[in-house]
């Protein structure tokens, strides 16, 4: 297709860090086999023991600090930089910076980010290196007891909605990439850009559960697969 494309939408999950050395959530020695999400990611778990919440996120941010972009983050950079007249936009499902450390512009984290940690008084947002513990002070009202890991859990509302909701309605371009489509409402977005007209791609390792929704799917490592997606793209 010799299409110039406007505005691209690219959906991740948590495959595109994969290649980084990172763990996905559902696989066999996924995040969620080893840590009932019930015990670590919910509103009632942290209401009910914070600093257990706060340990499981203190573990995690030392090695999603290390981990470095692989050549699918780096593709995405390539098209922001080379891919001319475009708006290029980027929802990720993930709590990982690794976007951000290979330079890809206008991310949104609609799961929230593992280096944020917000005050449930003021609503103040930081950002945090290191670890947080449940009877830290907030430095903006300095409530104490009550700074929660800027990621969504279960149960709460997602980040940048009108804004996700505005891209998806108005792209001609909706790449997903490594995210398995069963959480919701992610897993639904290529429906709206769908309806919206635009063509639909799915990178993954496997057939997803919502395959179906989706024109296109490129199976095999993101890491390779996107690069030369985005070569192919470059070319037209
Ligand atoms: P999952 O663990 O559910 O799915 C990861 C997907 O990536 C699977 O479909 C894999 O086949 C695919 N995959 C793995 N390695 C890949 C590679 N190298 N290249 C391409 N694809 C690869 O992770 P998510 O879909 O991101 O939410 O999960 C969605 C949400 O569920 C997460 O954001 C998290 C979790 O509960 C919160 O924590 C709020």
């Amino acid at each position: 297709m010799d299409k110039h494309y406007q505005n691209i939408v690219i959906l991740t999950g948590a495959g595109i860090s994969a290649e980084s050395g990172l763990s996905t959530f559902r696989s066999e020695n996924g995040l969620w086999n080893n840590h009932p999400v019930e015990d670590v990611a919910t509103i009632e778990a942290f209401e009910r023991n914070p600093e257990y919440v706060h340990e499981f996120y203190n573990e995690m941010r030392p090695e999603l600090f290390a981990a470095k972009p692989n050549p699918a983050h780096l593709a995405i950079t390539k098209l922001q930089q080379e891919y001319k007249n475009s708006n290029i936009n980027i929802i990720t499902q993930n709590v990982d910076v690794l976007h951000e450390k290979a330079g890809n512009k206008n991310v949104y984290h609609i799961h929230g980010q593992i280096n944020q940690i917000v005050c449930l008084n003021c609503g103040h947002v930081f950002e945090t290196w290191s670890d947080v513990h449940s009877d830290d002070e907030c430095e903006y009202c300095h409530t104490k007891g009550l700074l929660k890991p800027n990621i969504v859990f279960f149960g709460e509302s997602l980040l940048y909605m009108d804004t996700v909701e505005y891209l998806l309605q108005n792209c001609d371009l909706f790449l997903s990439v490594g995210t398995s489509g069963v959480v919701y409402p992610a897993a639904g977005f290529v429906q709206v850009a769908y309806l919206n007209g635009a063509r639909t791609c799915e990178f993954n390792l496997e057939k997803t559960s919502n395959n179906y929704m989706f024109a296109e799917h490129i199976e095999g490592p993101a890491g390779k697969t996107l690069p030369a997606f985005v070569d192919e793209l470059l070319k037209k």
